[in-house]
C-alpha cells in the first residue's frame, strides 16, 4: 500500500513570527521540487506565527502544508485564551496536532478531550494528527501496548466512518521526546503495526489508508531507518525541525 509519508515539524513554543518567516524561507531554499513529490511536509509554528507563515507560503507558492499545534473543540464562545478550529481553517491550516504528550501531561488533556478535538478538526475539513505514546514507567512494566491501544481507541472514538481513513496518528513514546534517545526502528515498527491493527479493528477499511508517524528524537541520522519500516509513514519532528538544514535532511531522507 502506497501511503505518502508526512514529515511534520512541531516547533512547540519556539520562534517569534520574524524568526518563523526566516526559517520557512531557509527551508524552502534547501528543498527542491522533487523532495515534495516524495513526501508531504507540514510546518506547525506557534499560533502567533501562523498568519505570517501562511502569507509567506501563499506569496511564494511554497509546497508546505500549514499546521497548528493544538486547538479548542468549540467554534466560538467564552473560552479565554483558546483558539477555535474555525479560526485555524480560515488561515488555511491543513493539519492540527491534538493530544500531544506535553498537552496530556502538562495541561490535563485526556482521551475524551483529545477525541472531541480530533472530531472538531475534521468537522472543519482539516486533518488531525492524533498523538499517542507510553511513558518510560509504562514501557518498563510491559504495559506499552495496552496503554497505546487504549489511547488510540479513546482518542478516535468520535470519528465516524470513512473520516477515519484520512486521520494521521503520531506514535511518540514520551521517553524519546526531547531526550536524544530514539526508539529503535524495530520497536517503533512493532508499535506502529500494533496501532494499525487497532485502527483496523475500529474500521477494517482504514487499516491500509491511515498514516502513522513516529516521533521522538528524530534526526537526519535516524530518519531513513525509521521511515524504511513498513508501518511508519512519516515523522513528527521537534528539536531537529528548528534548523532548516537538519529538517531538510529529514525531509529528503530517501536521498541520504
Ligand atoms: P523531539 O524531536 O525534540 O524529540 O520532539 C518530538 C516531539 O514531541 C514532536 O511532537
Amino acid at each position: 500500500m502506497d501511503r505518502t509519508p508526512l514529515i511534520s515539524g512541531n516547533w512547540k513554543m519556539n520562534l517569534n513570527h520574524f524568526e518563523a518567516i526566516q526559517l520557512v524561507q531557509k527551508l524552502s531554499y534547501e528543498l527542491r521540487n522533487h523532495d515534495y513529490d516524495a513526501v508531504e511536509v507540514s510546518l506547525h509554528p506557534p499560533y502567533t506565527d501562523l498568519r505570517s507563515v501562511q502569507t509567506v507560503i501563499d506569496a511564494d507558492r511554497m509546497r508546505f502544508q500549514l499546521g497548528a499545534q493544538n486547538c479548542h473543540s468549540e467554534v466560538s464562545g467564552a473560552f479565554t485564551g483558546e483558539i477555535s478550529p474555525a479560526m485555524l481553517a480560515k488561515l488555511d491550516v491543513d493539519y492540527v496536532i491534538v493530544g500531544h504528550s506535553e498537552r496530556r501531561a502538562l495541561f490535563g488533556e485526556n482521551d475524551e478531550i483529545v477525541a472531541t478535538k480530533a472530531a472538531a478538526v475534521l468537522a472543519h475539513d482539516m486533518t488531525p494528527i492524533v498523538c499517542v505514546g507510553e511513558t518510560l514507567d509504562e514501557r518498563e512494566s510491559g504495559q506499552e501496548a495496552t496503554i497505546v491501544e487504549a489511547q488510540v481507541v479513546g482518542s478516535l472514538k468520535f470519528i465516524e466512518g470513512e473520516k477515519l481513513d484520512g486521520v494521521v496518528i503520531a506514535y511518540e513514546p514520551v521517553w524519546a521526546i526531547g531526550t536524544g534517545v530514539t526508539a529503535s526502528a524495530e520497536d517503533a515498527q512493532d508499535m506502529c503495526s500494533h496501532i494499525r491493527s487497532v485502527v483496523g479493528s475500529i474500521r477494517r477499511e482504514s487499516i491500509d489508508l491511515i498514516r502513522i508517524q513516529y516521533g521522538g528524537s528524530v534526526n537526519p541520522a535516524n530518519a531513513g531507518e525509521l521511515m524504511a519500516m513498513p508501518d511508519i509513514d512519516g515523522a513528527l519532528v521537534g528539536g531537529a525541525a528548528l534548523q532548516a538544514d537538519s529538517f531538510a535532511r529529514i525531509v529528503n531522507f530517501k536521498d541520504a
